[in-house]
């Protein structure tokens, strides 16, 4: 069965889609585009264009603003189609599936690739909480202000795709990255379960795990330079047999930052806490340390 996401794509002709594109390049300027700046933009004559805006909005993909000037803003589900839908353009995903996380600052869809193979889809979502991840990246006005969500969202994607092409290439626990459009990056799936659902793990299945996810906060720091920063429970998928991925990596700190040796630190206890409290697998917590910042050769072994 074709998902909604899916439908929505398929029913959209092309000049429904230039609209679309239209809005979303004038909100660089507008947060609600005016309807006249759409029609001069998009060519397409008062009548007809004014018959696409009824449907966008009727599939929610835009919102209108009435009042003195009518004017029409993109909304995530518009930015999602258009990303989708672009990336289908470009040949690398021919499907949309079901959504399969909802996350705080992302969507997370299965999607079908043109040669066939299954992948996640993540689509940030800047904007969902007040309070981000990503507090670097953004002014008191992106609080507030939905065309600064959209740029910070599509920096994120991107910030996320090209991290997660050096922590792959260099042999890291992560999904393999495959496409970035906007604010979506596909990557491979990862058939798991979080590691907070998992409930009981073998210790030599949960040291297996530690030492690669250990090994994964290495590769970042010491070959990439940088530090997850949000490393928990949610963000490990558990494979099985002692395997799984450190995922959700878009807020990541350059080692250089005055805050990351702490963000390190608290990653690496945290995780080290956790596999304790729930698995009962005893690793000192500064002997991890020391490993993932290259200070001891091999990860410590159980006491
Ligand atoms: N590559 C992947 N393979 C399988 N499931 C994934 C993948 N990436 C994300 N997910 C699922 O989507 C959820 C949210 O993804 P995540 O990257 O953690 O986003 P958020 O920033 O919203 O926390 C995850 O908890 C996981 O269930
Ligand atoms: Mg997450």
């Amino acid at each position: 069965m074709a998902s909604r996401l899916q439908e929505i794509i398929e029913s959209l002709d092309r000049d429904d889609l230039r609209v679309l594109r239209t809005i979303e390049k004038l909100m660089s300027r507008h947060e609600y585009v005016p309807l006249d700046i759409i029609e001069r933009r998009s060519r397409i004559p008062g009548g007809r264009l004014w018959k696409i805006l009824w449907r966008l909005s009727d599939l929610k993909l835009v919102r209108r603003q009435a009042g003195p000037v009518t004017g029409y803003t993109l909304t995530y589900l518009g930015l999602d189609v258009i990303a989708l839908s672009s990336l289908m353009g470009r040949g690398v995903i021919s499907r949309v599936g079901e959504r399969i996380g909802v996350g705080k600052e992302g969507d997370v869809y299965l999607v079908e690739l043109a040669g066939g193979e299954v992948a996640a889809a993540k689509l940030h979502r800047e904007g969902r909480t007040s309070f981000s991840k990503i507090r670097r990246l953004r002014s008191p006005a992106a609080m507030v202000d939905r065309k600064q969500w959209f740029r910070i969202a599509k920096l994120l994607g991107e910030r996320e795709f090209k991290v997660l092409v050096r922590l792959h290439e260099r042999g890291a626990w992560v999904p393999e990255p495959i496409a970035w459009d906007r604010h979506c990056v596909v990557q491979e799936y990862r058939e798991g379960v979080e590691l907070y659902r998992v409930r009981e793990m073998s210790l030599e299945e949960a040291y297996s795990l530690l030492e690669g996810v250990l090994t994964t906060l290495r590769i970042a720091y010491l070959d990439v330079g940088i530090v997850h920063g949000d490393l928990s429970e949610y963000n490990v998928i558990y494979e099985g047999d002692g395997r799984g991925v450190v995922i959700d990596w878009p807020q990541y700190v350059y080692k250089e930052e005055e805050n990351a040796d702490e963000l390190l630190e608290r990653d690496v206890a945290y995780i080290v806490g956790f596999m304790r409290r729930r698995y009962g697998l005893q690793v000192d917590p500064g002997e991890a340390l020391a490993y993932v910042k290259g200070a001891r050769a091999s990860p410590p072994r159980p006491g």
